[in-house]
């Protein structure tokens, strides 16, 4: 019982950047051979190359694309015993008035939909051969407010999707968790503290430990909860926050301590 995934294939959506990445990267530093999924080509042809994985093109959104390509992973590859949905967008901070439906629509459909698209292509093969272990990537945007009208919804609904899930494929032997990050130093984030609408400081304040997440981080988290360490786990959303979701209420009393290592004792 532990991290080896040896023979274990894993699909992973979104693989070709950040979070998928470093989850790609970790199953496959412990044995998996690892398909990267990932709307852009490009993307994910890097990692599985560096990786030894394969790469596949999908937009998650797209149900009948999704089924194609997962019959053929399964039929070529054989049975696929991990999936990671860690496909997602952010969104922009924008108030009802400002918000298009458009954009709504768009978030909701790669973020929420794709996410149960996924899970039902894959979790109903692996619930037909009696095993798998399934992690989502949620988001603490999902369990607590924010101007994220359209991103909050979908990740709460990525949480209560993977209860649902769970419960439906645990007489099958099949494990449905979620892994839900706090602010990760990953690509999108990059690009959205380089276009001014978040600040770096505000988001590691946020936080009890005072930093970024790291992409590693929450690969570690998802690992385990696919591993056979957590075989007993399913149903759960594992926050891999930095203590953001305990520290914020603080900020009504004025906000966390000082750290006696760097100010008074
Ligand atoms: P990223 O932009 O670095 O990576 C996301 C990957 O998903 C990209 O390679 C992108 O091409 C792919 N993708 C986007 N739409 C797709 C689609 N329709 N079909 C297939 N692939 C698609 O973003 P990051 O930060 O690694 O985000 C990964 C997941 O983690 C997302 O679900 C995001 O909501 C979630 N998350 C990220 C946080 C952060 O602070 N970075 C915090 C909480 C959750």
């Amino acid at each position: 019982m532990d991290l080896d995934f040896s023979g274990r294939i894993a699909f992973v959506t979104g693989g070709g950047s950040g979070i998928g990445e470093a989850c790609a990267r970790f199953l496959a530093a412990r044995g998996s051979p690892v398909i990267v999924a990932d709307v852009n080509a490009e993307a994910a042809a890097r990692v599985a190359a560096d990786i030894g994985g394969e790469a596949l093109t999908l937009d998650v959104g797209e149900e009948e694309q999704v089924e194609r390509a997962i019959a053929q992973a399964w039929s070529k590859q054989g049975p696929i015993a991990v999936l990671v949905n860690s496909a997602g967008i952010l969104q922009r901070m924008l108030p009802p008035s400002k918000l298009s439906l458009r954009e709504w629509d768009s978030v909701a459909r790669i973020d929420l939909r794709g996410t149960y698209v996924c899970c039902a292509s894959l979790g109903t093969r692996m619930a037909a051969q009696g095993s798998g272990a399934i992690v989502n990537i949620a988001s603490v945007a999902g369990m607590r407010s924010g101007p994220l009208h359209s991103y909050g919804p979908a990740k709460a609904g990525v949480i209560s999707l993977t209860e649902c899930l769970a419960a439906e494929w645990g007489p099958s032997g099949v494990r449905v968790n979620a892994v839900s990050p706090g602010f990760t130093r990953t690509p999108a984030l990059t690009r959205g503290m380089a276009s001014g609408a978040l600040q770096e400081t505000r988001l590691s304040g946020g936080s009890a430990m005072g930093r970024l997440v790291t992409p590693e981080e929450i690969a570690a988290a998802v690992g385990f909860l696919a591993s056979d360490l957590a075989s007993g786990i399913t149903g759960v959303n594992l926050p891999v926050d930095l203590g953001y979701l305990v520290a914020t209420p603080w900020a009504t009393y004025g906000g966390l301590r000082q750290s006696p290592g760097r100010g008074e004792a």
